[in-house]
């Protein structure tokens, strides 16, 4: 978490936390912010924070994920919604914050980008203060913000990761994506001076292949970062969700995995993240 005390951000007993520049957002009291990114696409990031925000509003927390994938937006398809206002009405004016802040289904706000944001898909100063605006207006409305980022490294994927006191990257066991997965979290470590980072491995194979994977991770990890004088890194096992039937089937109903498969691997994973995050 950030250096500056956020007291309604984070009880110390939850993971993550280590001791970071604050976040661009500043140390007003508020939401504990969150962004889920994985480098690689189609990992399952909009599964995972679509899901994740359910099950943190199941244990009575306010809850909004920002559709922070300007370019290619998809959390209103898995969500079954159509916004009538988006990102896009707020960043040109059109509707207030208020309007553009929807309920989804799960019990949590959503502020979809939808396709009109493709024009925001490049960091432009304008782009910053916008996004900066819009994050430091909600964050005392809620416990939790969660940034659903677009894939890769881009400008704009960086910057809402800077965003967010917090990161979880989402990586599935193939090389693919734990290189990339490898890829992002170095910069993290190395532009944004992050020193603790969580992992979700998702698509697992079998019981154990998370615990596995962030192990060997963090080796590469801590040669790389630890490699600079008084400097470690921690990669922290955050989660493990088996490849699971049920995901798919849910995102192709456009429904949560923790509303429709409660009893499913996956939604008993997504619920143990909570838990682990709330502490
Ligand atoms: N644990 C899982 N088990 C089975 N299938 C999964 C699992 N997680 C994700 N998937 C599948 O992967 C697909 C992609 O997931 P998702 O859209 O969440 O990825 P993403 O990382 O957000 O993609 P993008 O980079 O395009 O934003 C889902 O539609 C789903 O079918
Ligand atoms: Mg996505």
């Amino acid at each position: 978490m950030s250096t500056t005390p956020d007291p309604a951000a984070s009880s110390p007993a939850s993971p993550l936390g280590a001791a970071r520049p604050a976040p661009k957002t500043g140390s007003r009291a508020g939401a504990r912010t969150l962004a889920v990114t994985s480098g690689k696409g189609g990992v399952g990031k909009t599964f995972v924070t679509a899901n994740l925000a359910a099950a943190l509003a199941l244990r009575g927390q306010r809850v909004l994920v920002l559709d922070a994938d300007l370019g290619l937006a998809n959390l209103d398809v898995v969500l079954n919604l159509h916004p009538k206002l988006t990102l896009h009405d707020v960043f040109t004016e059109k509707a207030t914050l208020d309007q553009a802040i929807l309920p989804a289904p799960g019990g949590f706000s959503v502020l979809l980008a939808g396709s009109g944001m493709v024009e925001y898909s490049r960091l432009t100063p304008e782009v910053r203060d916008k996004l900066l605006h819009i994050v430091e207006m909600v964050r005392p409305r809620f416990d939790w913000i969660l940034f659903d980022t677009g894939a890769g490294i881009s400008d704009v994927v960086l910057f809402s990761i800077s965003m967010a006191a917090d990161v979880l990257v989402v990586a599935t066991p193939e090389p693919t994506s734990l290189t990339d997965a490898y890829a992002t979290i170095k910069v993290l470590a190395t532009q944004q001076d992050r020193r603790e980072v969580g992992l979700l491995v998702n698509q697992a194979n079998r019981v154990g292949e998370g615990k596995l994977i962030c192990g060997q991770l963090q080796q590469v990890l801590q040669r790389f970062v630890g490699a600079r004088p008084g400097q470690s890194f921690k990669l922290e096992l955050l989660g493990e969700v088996k490849n699971d039937l049920t995901v798919r089937q849910a995102v192709l109903k456009r429904q949560l995995v923790l509303e429709h498969y409660p009893g499913s691997d996956a939604a008993q994973a997504i619920k143990a993240l909570a838990n682990k995050l709330l502490g």
